[in-house]
């Protein structure tokens, strides 16, 4: 399956973002990940609808859209306006998720479905057929910087073989504290995402991610 580094801006200097989104592209990102969090799902308040829209033309590349938002459907026409590409809400947010995913869909957007650590992703069951990617969170939803959860790792070979015995090649995304030491046990475990977002813009984002990309042998 294709390997794809998507760095999180949350990490990034805000003051720069643009150039922040421009340089991680330059240097073979193929997704932006866009962390957007409503203080009630998740305790933080990132950004929203302006400052995607402020960065869609600094970049062609996918704009992942992590939505940690309470019923984040009431957003999915916005976003897609915004110019998200893909939308990826929590399946602990949504009342009517099968709904939910029609939504984003039916829009024009690919779909994406995240679980928290402590979610089993036996939830996911009826819906993988759906989707378009899964999201494993390794670390609780909310802040960037945090340790990796070591269990989520096993979470990961489940979807994974669930999506093969289904015949599915479906991208499995992991996010949080995913480092240049951690990341090849990620991909061994089946996920073909990597979110990563202090490892990326914590230094030389431009070495980071091209160190990254080494690491997952695509460039
Ligand atoms: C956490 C966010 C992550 C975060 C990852 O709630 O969903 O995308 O930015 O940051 P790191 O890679 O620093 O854990
Ligand atoms: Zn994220």
């Amino acid at each position: 399956m294709r390997r794809i580094l998507a760095p999180s801006v949350l990490a990034a200097d805000f003051k720069n973002l643009g150039r922040a989104v421009e340089q991680v592209d330059e240097a073979g990102a193929e997704y932006i990940h866009i962390d957007v969090m409503d203080g009630m799902f998740v305790p933080s308040i990132s950004f929203g609808m302006p400052v995607i829209k402020s960065l869609r033309p600094c970049t062609d590349k996918v704009f992942d859209v992590h939505m940690m938002v309470e019923e984040p459907g009431r957003y999915a026409e916005d976003m897609k306006a915004a110019g998200a590409d893909l939308l990826c809400v929590h399946q602990e947010a949504c009342r009517h998720l099968d709904r939910t995913i029609q939504q984003i869909r039916s829009l024009g957007m690919k779909a994406g479905v995240a679980v928290n650590p402590a979610t089993p992703v036996s939830v996911l069951d009826c819906i993988l057929d759906q989707v378009d990617m899964i999201l494993i969170m390794s670390v609780n939803p909310g802040f960037g910087g945090q340790k990796f959860i070591p269990y989520t790792l096993e979470k990961v070979r489940q979807v994974r073989s669930r999506l093969d015995s289904l015949g599915l090649e479906t991208d499995i995304q992991i996010d949080g504290g995913i480092t240049l030491d951690n990341v090849s046990q990620v991909l061994e475990a089946g996920a073909n995402i990597i979110v990563a977002g202090s490892a990326v813009f914590g230094g030389d984002q431009e070495k980071n991610t091209r160190a990254f990309m080494e690491k997952l042998r695509i460039v």
